[in-house]
């Protein structure tokens, strides 16, 4: 069993206080949090870092690793039907394991303990990654109704029965409909049926792209939430991604139907996408987390710089250098992100909660002086800062050596099925 101090490090309190304490780890769970000298006969020294609850991210496609870099700089739509969708069509097996292990190397290194996923199909792969790596996962399979869209929902039904809860209760899983223009009323209404006899929550993209709702009342005669909400989808606790344009009364199904919304800064950037108006959705008491969304559209699973955006942008979007303060937008990633995943016990450092931990150091000059720790963290560290990653009390790494994958064994597979699906040699 895990049995170990924390000792003498700077920690991130709920409240955004940062103080010097001890914290205690048993098992899967933080156990005890003192201050002042600590014995114990293993003991993680925690001068000069920063410890802040795990970084969740709320929306990625993690095998998607596979095509950074495989086209960039077009218009959701062209990159998604010319680029993406033809190649993705030839993904095997094997190719959905390795690029889910490559996310998972850059995550854990990153300071990422839990992530949403929508893939697939054979999500089942992604589940091993999960628990092979340690990390946490909620994972979807994305549906689109042409194409065998039955077959790809009794497929997420069936991954929900053999998964949900396994690795220790680190995967969930959750019904993965596409979007809107991938997915029909029709279509939703099944799905919504399927998720009530589970009990499973959905993750779905919407109110992406100002076609998407434009192409909504074109055809249903009502924007996208409002089409949704008569199928019934929102009935079990929804993930939400994107949400970039919104009317106040989309805001108002969003808030009733107590949707988490998950805000994918560095995505809406480079679509295009627009910019999803945070400060009004957290002034309305919305859950809003962040994500990175997929590789080939970010191009990376940095949380900290979905962070970073996330706090400058909705400065900029509200014309107001106050709103999402570094505190707030380090909640977004960490206590917020695990409400959207549903996570519980998980987010805080806290007693009883789950021990889901960030060792960041602090030793560089970019953290020089070191004033206040949670600033430094958003707006001036990167990444590689991370220096311990912890997930249900477990070392998944620890000063920066990786605990769990084999990265260079990773790195190989990973390249030999990204060169053959684009037919690249990179
Ligand atoms: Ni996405």
């Amino acid at each position: 069993m895990n049995n170990f101090v924390i000792s003498g490090v700077k920690m991130l309190k709920p409240s955004g206080e940062v103080e010097i304490a001890n914290i205690h780890v048993s098992g899967d769970k933080i156990s005890k949090i003192t201050r002042g000298e600590v014995t114990h006969d293993h003991i993680i020294d925690g001068k000069d870092k920063f410890a802040t609850p795990g970084l969740v991210n709320a929306h990625t496609h993690a095998s998607m690793t596979l095509l950074r870099s495989y086209s960039d700089d077009k218009s959701l739509m062209d990159w998604l039907q010319k680029d993406i969708w033809p190649v993705e069509a030839k993904m095997k097996r094997k190719d959905i394991y390795w690029g889910a292990a490559l996310a998972a190397i850059e995550m854990i290194r990153g300071g990422t303990t839990a992530f949403a996923d929508m893939y697939g199909p054979c999500m089942e792969e992604v589940a091993k990654i999960v628990a092979e790596s340690g990390l946490r996962g909620s994972l979807s399979q994305g549906l689109i109704s042409f194409a065998d869209g039955d077959k790809k929902l009794a497929s997420n039904v069936e991954l929900y029965k053999n998964f949900h809860g396994a690795a220790d209760g680190r995967i969930q899983i959750m019904l993965g409909p596409h979007a809107i223009y991938t997915c029909p009323p029709d279509y939703l209404k099944k799905v919504a049926v399927e998720a009530s006899k589970l009990g499973a929550e959905i993750h779905i993209h919407m109110n992406e792209t100002q076609t998407e709702i434009e192409e909504s009342i074109k055809i249903y005669g009502k924007r996208p939430f409002e089409v949704i909400l008569d199928t019934g989808l929102f009935e079990n606790g929804t993930l939400a991604a994107h949400c970039v344009h919104l009317s106040d009364s989309e805001i108002e199904i969003i808030k009733s139907k107590k949707i988490r919304v998950a805000h994918n800064p560095g995505s809406n950037l480079k679509l295009a996408s627009g910019i999803a108006p945070v400060k009004k959705l957290l002034d309305a008491g919305i859950t809003v987390a962040l994500g990175t969304d997929g590789a080939s559209s970010n191009n990376n699973l940095d949380m900290l710089e979905e962070i970073r955006l996330a706090a400058l942008i909705a400065k900029v979007e509200s014309m107001n250098p106050l709103a999402v303060p570094a505190n707030q937008a380090l909640k977004m990633a960490t206590e917020y992100g695990a409400a959207a995943l549903g996570l519980k016990n998980v987010g805080k450092l806290e007693v009883g909660y789950k021990a889901d931990i960030v060792l960041w150091e602090m030793s560089g000059v970019e953290w020089q002086p070191n004033y206040n720790p949670a600033s430094l963290l958003v707006y001036s560290a990167n990444s590689s800062s991370a220096d311990t990653v912890i997930v249900d009390g477990k070392i998944l790494m620890q000063n920066r050596e990786l605990k769990t994958l084999d990265a260079e064994k990773i790195l190989a597979e990973f390249k030999a099925c990204a060169n053959r699906l684009t037919g690249k040699d990179s």
